[in-house]
C-alpha cells in the first residue's frame, strides 16, 4: 500500500502523456464498430449457435432506460418517464421479447448464472413489474444456486420497503449511483441526493443480506476539488462498500446535447481532473482497496481482486466479473447488448423504436458484429491486458490450435510500438508474454491500443483515458 503511494511520483506527468483518445475496450471490437448490416436473422442464428458453442453460463441483462429526472452529466442510454402508459408498453414489448429469445435456448442444460437489471433506473419500476420478469426466469431457467442478481439502482427513489422486496425477490447485489455526495456538485448537475441518509440505507441493506454494494462516483463535475472528491470517497469508505467505481466524467456534448449546460458552471480542466482523479485514487489505496484497472476499487477479499491476483478476471458491458460466474450474455430491452460466442447484437435505443419492431417482427436488432476467428483471437488478448495486466501469447494460442508468433502476427503486435512503455517503466516483456506493472494498469486501455490492428483514431470519435 505504500509502495503505491510512494509511487505516485511522476504518475500526473504519465498520466497527462497518456491522456490520449481511445477505445474503453469494454468490448472488443468496440461499440463503435458494430454496423446495421447485422440483421435479426443473423442474431437468431447466433442464438441458436451459442447453445454448442461458448460458455454455458447463460447471464441475462435487462435494460430499463427510464429516469424521473435526468442528470446533466448522463451518458448512458436512458430516457426521461413520460407515463405509464409507454412503460407498460415498454414492459411488455420487454417480457416479449425474453420469451421469444428464451424460446430458442437450451435452458434445461444450461445453468443462469447472472441476472442484471441496469438503466436508466430500473428502481424506477413498481415492484409487481419487477416480479413479473423475476418470476418467468424462476419458471423458465435453471437459476443457479448461487446466481449473482444484481441491480443498479439511484438512491433517490429508495426506501426500507423497495430494498426488502428486492431482497425477498432475490436480488443479492446491488450498486448505487452516488456521484458524489457534495450537494452542490449534485444539484449543478441536476441530481436528487439519497432519500435515506446513506448509513441508513447500507444499515438496512447490510440487514438484508446483499452479498456485495457497489458505489458510483464521476469525477471531472463542475465544482469539484481534489479536496472535496477526497472527502466525498473518504466517507464512501466509512460505509465499507464491496467496490467502488470512479468513472472519468465522459464529457461529449456533439452526442450527449444536455452535457452542454453543465459548461456554464464551469468544468475542471484536465489537469484539475486529473488532480481529482488521483485524490480519489490516493484516498481509496491508502484506506485498503485495490485497484481494479484504472478506475475500479475492491476490497483485497472481494472475488475481482482474488480473480485478478490469480489472472482469471474477466469483463463484460455490466462490468468486472470472474470467469466462473460469467456466461454469454443474452440481453434485453431498447440499446442492450447481447455478448455471444462470437457476435455482438444492440438493440435498437429509441424506446418507441424498439416496442414497435419488438410487436412486429419479435426481434429489435439495430446493428451488431460477427468475429472472425482472428478477431477474437484479439480480443481475448486486449481482454487479458484490460482485466489481467498480462497476456502470455501461448497460451492465447494454445485456446485457438495457433502457434504463439501466428498471435503476435494477428494482432499486429510490433516491439518498437511498446518500446515507450518499457522505457516508461511501465511493462516488462519477456519471451512468450508480457506482464503490465500496477501503474501501467492505469493506462491499461493505452497498452491495448497496440494489440488492436484495426485502429484507427478518428477527432471525437473517442473519449480520452483520463
Ligand atoms: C448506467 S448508469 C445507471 C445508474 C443509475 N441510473 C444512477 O444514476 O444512479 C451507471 C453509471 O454510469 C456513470 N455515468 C453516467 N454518465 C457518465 C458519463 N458521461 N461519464 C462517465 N460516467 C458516467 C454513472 O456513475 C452511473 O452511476
Ligand atoms: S445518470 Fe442515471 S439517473 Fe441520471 S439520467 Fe443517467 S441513467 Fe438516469
Amino acid at each position: 500500500m505504500e509502495q503505491i503511494i510512494a509511487n505516485m511520483q511522476g504518475v500526473p506527468d504519465l498520466l497527462l502523456k497518456y491522456n490520449r483518445q481511445g477505445p474503453r475496450y469494454t468490448s472488443y471490437p468496440p461499440a463503435t464498430s458494430f454496423h446495421n448490416r447485422y440483421k435479426p436473422k443473423d442474431y437468431k442464428e447466433h442464438l441458436i449457435a451459442s447453445n454448442i458453442r461458448g460458455d454455458k453460463n447463460i447471464s441475462v441483462y435487462i435494460h430499463i432506460p427510464f429516469c424521473f429526472q435526468r442528470c446533466c452529466f448522463c451518458g448512458c442510454n436512458s430516457s426521461l418517464f413520460e407515463n405509464n402508459d409507454l412503460l407498460e408498453s415498454y414492459m411488455a414489448a420487454l417480457l416479449k421479447e425474453i420469451e421469444t429469445v428464451t424460446g430458442l435456448l437450451d435452458t434445461s442444460h444450461r445453468p443462469l448464472t447472472q441476472i442484471h437489471w441496469g438503466g436508466g433506473t430500473p428502481n424506477m419500476l413498481s415492484t409487481s413489474l419487477i416480479e413479473r420478469v423475476m418470476d418467468f426466469f424462476a419458471t423458465n431457467y435453471n437459476i443457479s444456486t448461487t446466481a449473482e442478481i444484481s441491480i443498479e439502482c439511484n438512491p433517490a427513489y429508495l426506501d426500507y420497503d423497495y430494498v426488502r422486496f428486492l431482497a425477498k425477490t432475490g436480488f443479492n447485489r446491488i450498486s448505487l449511483g452516488i456521484q458524489d455526495f457534495d450537494p452542490k456538485v449534485l444539484k449543478a448537475a441536476n441530481r436528487l441526493p439519497s432519500k435515506l441518509p446513506i448509513g441508513e440505507l447500507f444499515g438496512i441493506l447490510r440487514n438484508e443480506n446483499f452479498e456485495e454494494i457497489n458505489l458510483d462516483f464521476i469525477y471531472g463535475l463542475p465544482y469539484q476539488t481534489s479536496e472535496s472528491f477526497r472527502e466525498t470517497l473518504l466517507k464512501a469508505v466509512d460505509l465499507s462498500p464491496d467496490r467502488i467505481v470512479t468513472f472519468s466524467y465522459a464529457h461529449v456534448p456533439w452526442l450527449m446535447p444536455e452535457q452542454k449546460k453543465m459548461e456554464h458552471f464551469g468544468l475542471p480542466d484536465p489537469n484539475e481532473k486529473l488532480a481529482i482523479f488521483l485524490a480519489g485514487f490516493q484516498a481509496l489505496v491508502s484506506s485498503g482497496y485495490q485497484t481494479i484497472g484504472l478506475d475500479h476499487f475492491a476490497k483485497p477479499d472481494d472475488k475481482i481482486s482474488l480473480a485478478l491476483k490469480n489472472k482469471k478476471l474477466h469483463r463484460n458491458f455490466q462490468g468486472y466479473c470472474t470467469k466462473e460466474t460469467t456466461g454469454q450474455v443474452y440481453a434485453f430491452g431498447s440499446s442492450a447488448i447481447s455478448q455471444l460466442w462470437n457476435a455482438y447484437s444492440q438493440n435498437i435505443k429509441p424506446v418507441k423504436h424498439y416496442i414497435d419492431s419488438i410487436e412486429s417482427t419479435q426481434f429489435a436488432v439495430d446493428r451488431g458484429y460477427e468475429l472472425s476467428s482472428d478477431e477474437m483471437v484479439c480480443s481475448t488478448v486486449i481482454n487479458s491486458i484490460m482485466c489481467n495486466g498480462f497476456v502470455n501469447f501461448r497460451q492465447v494460442a494454445d485456446m485457438f490450435g495457433l502457434t504463439a508468433s501466428d498471435v503476435v502476427g494477428i494482432t499486429g503486435y510490433k516491439p518498437e510500438r511498446i518500446q515507450e512503455f518499457i522505457d516508461d517503466g511501465l511493462i516488462s516483456v519477456f519471451d512468450d508474454h508480457i506482464e503490465i506493472n500496477q501503474t501501467g494498469m492505469m493506462i491499461a486501455r493505452n497498452i491495448a491500443m497496440v494489440f488492436d490492428p484495426q485502429l484507427s483514431i478518428q477527432e471525437n470519435k473517442y473519449s480520452k483515458t483520463i
